[in-house]
């Protein structure tokens, strides 16, 4: 179901202050800025080899990402697996008796689509299931 993970979310509360020691200390490919206006957040992704590094900044105090920066500070905000077929992906898990945020896949940034576990059902480990764009 899994097939890889596709990219590791990480809660900052600048992208300019952040992006310099991804970019240019780790020297990690920059693809780009974007918004996701329902999620109320910016969003820059960070190329490692397969993988990605998801820069996550809240745009509005009542993002979900600002509330998560004040609860538990900035760092590691959500791990995201990538899937051939979301909507498969969460049926299997709903079968499964796994608490889903997102029962139905909603738009993720660079024309992904995107749907979060229940927190209580992965453990503590906001977990995203992504089927990438094609
Ligand atoms: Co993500």
């Amino acid at each position: 179901m899994l097939t890889k993970i596709n990219h590791i979310g990480i809660a900052v509360t600048s992208l300019e202050a952040t992006i310099p020691f991804y970019r240019d200390s780790l020297g990690m490919a920059f693809a780009g800025i974007e918004e996701v206006a329902e999620q109320k957040v910016r969003v820059a992704m960070l190329g490692v080899g397969e993988s990605k590094i998801e820069l996550l900044e809240p745009t509005s105090e009542d993002s979900p990402v600002a509330r998560f920066i004040e609860k538990n500070g900035t760092g590691i905000h959500h791990i995201a697996y990538e899937v051939a077929d979301i909507e498969a992906a969460i049926a299997v898990l709903l079968a499964s008796g796994t608490r889903m945020v997102d029962e139905k896949p909603r738009a993720g940034a660079h024309g992904t689509r995107i749907a979060f576990i229940h927190p209580k059902s992965s453990h503590g480990v906001l977990t995203e299931l992504c089927q990438a764009e094609h």
